[in-house]
């Protein structure tokens, strides 16, 4: 079958959202097309940075002739504001600006939205039409929308196992199991989330950096949990400046350079608290990546979204076991370079 005019705007639509990626956020991906029923796309724009201007203004400020947008249709990947932020509403200009009619893919969760941009719209006379599209643009905001709906940031994980199921070698000699060609996803991966954690066996043991390389694209902030600040200080997360490394604890709040100490529950902290303080400081995105005690216990409560697994043909005998899922979806399964790498959604 084939897809309608309004599908195929939107979805140029989502393919211009994601230009931001890495960038925006906590603000949500938005795309903008703008389209005239005689010159066709006539202006486009994106979200292209936190605090920068809005997709809707990008793509008004891209058409040469303004006369046109009289006779247009904006096609938004996500409910125009109805609120003053960073900057103006954007609702008050589509108005402004005399569109006749705005497509849009997602309702904006944030309450300072939701709904109020579209009403805007109709009682100024313009013909809304909402849901095109609306998975995709549900999942290309996956961050976004899961901070406001679970109140925690959507939590990726990822591990690599031998085919006969271990993560490592019991003495940590073990350092690669992946490929060199799943090595650069992960690091693909990490520069889309906001923040990185691993476990303190995986930081004792590997003393990895955390940092994005060999891709383009922000590291994330390394997230150490060391409750009674145990670990030894000599570790990269703590000495190398590429990214600020917050260490989540039981003793002090204290900041120099790059490196954040904040202070949990004194009397010890769960994983929720961890969240929580997460949600609070405006993480919406973390990125797990092992060891394999730290990843059960997200999976034993629950408490994940999506999930990465690299297998590979090495056979270990004996080892760290892999983490093992509860309740999952498997969802697709695709070659990378030797690996097969699998993905999950809880
Ligand atoms: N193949 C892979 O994809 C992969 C990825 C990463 C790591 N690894 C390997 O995995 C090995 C380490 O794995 P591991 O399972 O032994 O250790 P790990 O998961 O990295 O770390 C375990 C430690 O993290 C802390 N922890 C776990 N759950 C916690 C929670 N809910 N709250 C607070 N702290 C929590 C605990 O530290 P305390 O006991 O100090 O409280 C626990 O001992 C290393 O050899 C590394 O090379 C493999």
């Amino acid at each position: 079958m084939q897809a309608s005019p309004d599908v195929l705007f939107m979805r140029r639509a989502l393919q211009i959202a994601r230009l931001g990626e890495g960038k925006v956020a906590p603000n949500p991906l938005v795309g903008c097309v703008l389209v005239h029923p005689e010159h066709g796309i006539i202006g486009e724009g994106w979200h292209p940075y936190f605090g920068g201007p809005h997709a809707e203004v990008n793509a008004i400020r891209s058409v040469h002739n303004e006369d046109w947008l009289r006779e247009s249709t904006a096609y938004v990947t996500l409910e125009p504001c109805s609120h003053f932020g960073k900057t103006p509403p954007c609702a008050d200009l589509l108005v402004a600006k005399g569109i006749p009619r705005v497509v849009i893919c997602n309702t904006d969760p944030n309450p300072l939205v939701a709904g109020k941009g579209i009403e805007k719209l109709r009682s100024a006379g313009i013909e809304v039409q909402t849901g095109i599209l609306e998975k995709e643009g549900a999942q290309l905001n996956r961050f976004f929308f899961t901070s406001f709906i679970k109140k925690r940031p959507f939590i990726t994980l990822k591990w690599a196992q031998t085919s006969d199921g271990f993560i490592a070698r019991e003495d940590g000699s073990s350092k690669w199991i992946s490929s060199v060609e799943s090595r650069l996803r992960v690091h693909s991966w990490r520069a889309e989330h906001q923040a990185i954690l691993v476990g303190s066996g995986t930081l004792r043991t590997d003393d990895p950096m955390l940092t994005v390389r060999g891709w383009k694209g922000k590291s994330p902030v390394r997230i150490v949990l060391d409750p009674d600040l145990t670990l030894p200080t000599h570790l990269r997360v703590f000495s190398d400046p590429t990214s600020e490394t917050w260490v989540l604890n039981q003793v002090k709040d204290e900041s120099t350079g790059h490196l954040h100490f904040k202070r949990l529950n004194p009397l010890g902290f769960t994983l929720a608290d961890v969240l929580d303080h997460l949600q609070k400081d405006g993480i919406q995105s973390l990125f797990i990546e092992g060891g394999s005690r730290l990843l059960q216990s997200f999976i034993d409560a629950g408490l994940w979204d999506e999930a990465f697994v690299f297998k590979s043909d090495v056979v270990f005998g004996t080892g760290i076991k892999a983490p093992v899922f509860q309740h999952h979806q498997f969802i697709t399964s695709e070659h990378s370079g030797p690996d097969i790498l699998q993905k999950f959604i809880h």
